[in-house]
């Protein structure tokens, strides 16, 4: 059986970065299932459509062109053969992607997309209904958390190394309202999964939090 390390957890603990190095560091592959709901929110906004129209964002679901390419050194995802990688990573595109995710019929699709990309490889892979619905055999589950406060703040850093503007405390607000919208939904809401280890990272730095689930994960892969 391909090694599966199955890892989730709220918006800003630093699942996909702290994965990728994770992923290079065991020479496996990295899915972020993330991104595919963004894509789904970026074509809501880019054709003019309401991401709160169930209806319409189940049909836009049904004819989405998605590629997602995952490889050595990194993911690509493609939109209409359209390379979006860069262009799902804003505030707008989170909020639409957060509210797209919620619908029982986009989750279904996105799933089985999921668990096709993951068949048969060593991989690991982050979202937020990985350990519980879409790797639920995987040889290690893994919950990244970390305070809101902590996530807030080093999102706040990013930003202002990249010279963007914003406040922390407008930050802060948007993390809260990811988390009560990703937790508070009512198909598979957020939440640790009961076989999974919980690596809260408020107090750790990125190497120690890559050599903690890198150590579990040879632990595993040995056993
Ligand atoms: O991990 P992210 O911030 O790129 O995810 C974008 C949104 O997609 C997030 O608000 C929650 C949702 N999501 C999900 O519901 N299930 C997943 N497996 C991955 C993401």
């Amino acid at each position: 059986m391909p090694l599966n390390i199955a890892m989730d957890g709220p918006v800003g603990a630093g699942k996909s970065s702290i994965a990728d190095a994770v992923a290079a560091r065991l020479g496996i592959l990295h899915l972020d299932t993330g991104a595919m709901y963004r894509a789904l929110g970026l074509k809501a906004l880019r054709e003019g459509l309401d991401p709160k129209d169930e209806k319409e964002m189940v049909a836009l679901c049904g004819r989405l062109k998605l590629d997602v390419r995952i490889g050595r050194n990194g993911q690509t995802t493609l939109l209409d053969g359209e390379d979006v990688s860069g262009l799902i990573r804003t505030p707008e595109v989170s909020m639409a992607a957060s509210t797209v995710s919620r619908y029982a019929e986009v989750r279904k699709r996105m799933v089985a997309r999921q668990q096709e990309l993951a068949a048969g490889q060593d991989m690991i892979v982050d979202g937020r209904d990985i350990c519980t619905t879409v790797l639920p055999k995987a040889q290690l589950k893994i919950y990244l958390t970390a305070s809101p406060e902590e996530r807030a703040r080093r999102r706040w850093a990013e930003m202002q190394e990249k010279g963007e503007g914003g406040s922390y405390e407008e930050v802060l607000s948007q993390v809260r309202e990811r988390d009560r919208q990703d937790m508070g939904r009512s198909v598979e809401p957020l939440k640790p999964a009961e076989d999974a280890v919980i690596v809260d990272t408020t107090e750790m730095n990125f190497d120690q939090v890559v050599d903690t689930i890198a150590g579990m994960a040879g632990k595993v892969r040995n056993a």
